[in-house]
This record gives C-alpha cells, structure tokens and sequence, in this order.
C-alpha cells in the first residue's frame, strides 16, 4: 500500500517538474509584456588632452592627420550627459572598445560598448551595442543594440548617432545618441 502510494507521487513530481538532466532544466517560456523606451543624450569621445577619454591600445600609430588609422584600437571610457555640453549633468558612461575598420578613405569604427546608466530609472541597468559606425557617412547612422543588463535585461534595439561636434586633427567628438529599446 506504501509502495503505491509512493508510486503515485514519484509519477506526480515527473510530470510537473522541468526537464532536468544533468547541468540542465528547461520549462515552458512565458513572453513577458514589452516596453518601448527612447533614451536621448550626448557622448564624449575626448582623444585629446592630459585625461582623454579614448586612449588607443593596439595597431597603427596615428598620424597628424588621421587619430584612427585602420587597425587602431582603442579603449574609452567616455561620458554620457543629458546635454551637449561637457559640464551638462552626467547620466552614464560609455565603456568598452572600438576598432577602425575600414581599409578605405572612409573612416568606419566597430563599436563594441556598455552604455551604463548611474542615474535616475535605470540606474545600474546598460544597453550592450555590437555595431558598425559609419562616421564619415555624416548623417544619421544606426548602431544596434543586441542587449542589456538590470532593467534593460533582455533588451533589442537601435542607436540612431549624429555628430554634434568633431574635430578631425585630433578626434574628439561629440555624438547624440537617439535609443529606441523594446525590453521587459
Ligand atoms: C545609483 O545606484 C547606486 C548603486 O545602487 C547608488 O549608490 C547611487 O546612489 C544611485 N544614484 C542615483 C543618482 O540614484
Ligand atoms: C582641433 O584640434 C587641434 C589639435 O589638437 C587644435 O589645434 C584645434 O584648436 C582644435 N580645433 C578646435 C575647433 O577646437
């Protein structure tokens, strides 16, 4: 009679528990409800000065009148603020890397950034961007965004960039950055 009974409940935990073998368990995903949030600020990409914000760490040693050769390599960690100017209030940083990547005439930059966010609703949360940025295409380009961490968990979608400052001896620059992310 035990043995039944045990029986039953042995039957009854396998047909509710998730799949599970091993390192690991799979169960049905039920898609949360999605937001859609526009973020707007300003990025500073500062190369020059005694504290720049983009320092190169690999590949071809710029000249006067090219900072990023192709194959040059930098490390940034640059601001985000609300406005363009530099003493506008500070919402985030831009860390990550960027590689020049375009043999051409053309100077093309392979992004790959945390946009992290240190202030307001989604402090402590960032948006992971993994895009191409054709900067002398002039105009409004778009960088996609393929993540994100915190309240951007699982986020999708783009980064619309337009120069708003730049100076090509020394590569500073300005960049406003229109986000349109869907997230949970
Ligand atoms: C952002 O979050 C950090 C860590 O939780 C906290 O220390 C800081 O005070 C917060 N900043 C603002 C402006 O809310
Ligand atoms: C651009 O950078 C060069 C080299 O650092 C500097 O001489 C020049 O004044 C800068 N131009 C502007 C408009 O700030």
């Amino acid at each position: 009679m035990e043995k039944a009974i045990l029986f039953v409940w042995v039957l009854v935990l396998l047909t509710i528990a998730p799949v599970h073998s091993g390192y690991y368990t799979s169960q049905p995903h039920v898609p949360p409800k999605l937001k859609k949030t526009h973020l707007r600020f300003f990025v500073h990409d500062i190369l020059s000065g005694t504290k720049p914000s983009a320092v190169q760490i690999a590949g071809n040693k710029p000249t006067p009148n090219n900072p990023t050769p192709f194959g040059s390599l930098f490390a940034i960690d640059d601001l985000l603020t609300e406005g363009p100017q530099i003493t506008s209030k500070v919402i985030g940083t831009a860390q990550g890397l960027y590689v020049s990547s375009s043999q051409g005439k053309d100077l093309t930059l392979i992004l790959y950034v945390d946009l992290g966010f240190t202030t307001g609703m989604f402090n402590g949360s960032s948006l992971s961007v993994f895009s191409r940025n054709p900067v002398s295409e002039g105009g409004r380009r778009e960088l996609a965004v393929v993540g994100g961490r915190g309240k951007f968990r699982y986020a999708q979608g783009a980064v619309f960039v337009t120069t708003n400052y730049l100076n090509v001896t020394n590569g500073d620059a300005v960049l406003e950055y229109n986000v349109e992310v869907i997230h949970p």
